[in-house]
């Protein structure tokens, strides 16, 4: 208790954050916000390419607070005031005095480029900016930039409410004032941060994505996925591969298998029935009946080989 986490530098270096600015408001932007809004009871605004987007993932906010103040794990006050504090744009200008970006948007080098880019041209030269990449390299993200020493990794995982690891990753630039905030921001989140190397799906999803290599493997081999899956939910998983896979989200499963197959070759395998099932559009291996069992639709087999 006390102790500095490992790599962490002096925390007299760390900046205030006042204002926090998240790109992107998808589902893993929506829980970001409604934490740093949340924890940090400072302004959160959310930006995305359209106004039904940054609609969708203000009201996500609304609804989860409404969901913990039904069940009493939030008072009235905080509940009104976390509300609040989230609000959304269609544009990056309404971060000018953001002291603290995150980015959530598609997992996609170039387009991440493309927000920080946009990003830079309206914040001040301390903005610190972080990126929630699963597997991308963040030393790459930051090439461009005009003030690379402000990019730091800041890797949460599903559900973002729950989880308390949090991976802090350093980029060669990444300076300490940035990193020294970067673990205060942790703390005050009251997530567990961790400082792990600019590698290929950093460490969390190197672990996982053995799993989920092995799985989907046996799965295009032949193996009866229903079956598998199943006979894996009594091993001490809190959620068997394929479930975790659905929340996770198949994209960005895919995605990080991809950059793991890349760095690692084929001790990391890519599945082409997850891929089948992405290029479907479907959520995952499982759907819910009413009663909240899962079935395997018949549809869903009938995709796959
Ligand atoms: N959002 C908000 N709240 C949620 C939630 C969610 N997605 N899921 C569950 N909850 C709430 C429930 O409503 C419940 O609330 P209550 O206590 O008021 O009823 C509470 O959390 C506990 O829910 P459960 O009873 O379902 O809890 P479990 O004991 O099953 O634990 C879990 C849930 C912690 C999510 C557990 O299943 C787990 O650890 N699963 C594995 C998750 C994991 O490995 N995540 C990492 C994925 S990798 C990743 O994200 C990285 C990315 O880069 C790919």
């Amino acid at each position: 208790r006390g102790k500095r986490p490992a790599g962490a530098p002096d925390k007299k270096l760390a900046r205030p954050v006042t204002k926090v600015g998240v790109v992107g408001a998808g589902l893993m932007a929506s829980q970001l916000a409604l934490l740093f809004a949340r924890q940090l009871k400072v302004p959160v605004i959310m930006t995305d390419i359209d106004q039904a987007r940054v609609d969708k993932g203000v009201g996500y906010v609304h609804t989860e607070v409404d969901k913990l103040l039904a069940k009493g794990r939030i008072s009235p006050d905080a509940a009104n005031r976390t509300k609040a504090l989230v609000s959304g744009s269609v544009s990056k200008a309404a971060f000018a005095d953001a002291d603290f970006i995150i980015e959530a948007v598609f997992e996609e080098l170039s387009v991440k480029k493309q927000v920080f880019a946009e990003v830079e041209a309206v914040v001040s030269a301390t903005c610190i900016l972080a990126t929630n990449t699963s597997s991308l390299s963040v030393t790459a993200m930051a090439e461009d930039l005009a003030h690379p020493e402000r990019l730091v990794g800041f890797h949460f995982f599903n559900p973002v409410a729950l989880m308390p690891l949090l991976e802090i990753v350093r980029a060669p630039k990444t300076d300490d004032a940035v990193l020294a905030t970067a673990f205060e921001t942790a703390k005050a989140l009251r997530k567990t941060a961790v400082l792990v190397k600019d590698a290929a799906a950093f460490v969390v999803n190197r672990i996982l994505g053995r799993m989920f290599g092995e799985i989907t493997a046996a799965f295009d081999e032949g193996t009866d996925a229903v079956t598998a899956d199943n006979a894996l939910r009594p091993m001490g998983l809190p959620m068997s591969p394929f479930t975790l896979l659905a929340l996770v989200g198949l994209p960005v499963g895919q995605h990080v298998q991809e950059s793991l197959h890349a760095a690692f070759g084929d001790r990391f395998y890519v599945s082409a029935n997850q891929q089948r099932l992405i290029d479907a559009g479907k959520k995952g291996l499982w759907e819910k009946n009413d009663d909240g069992s899962q079935f395997v639709p018949e549809e869903t087999l009938a995709l796959l080989s």
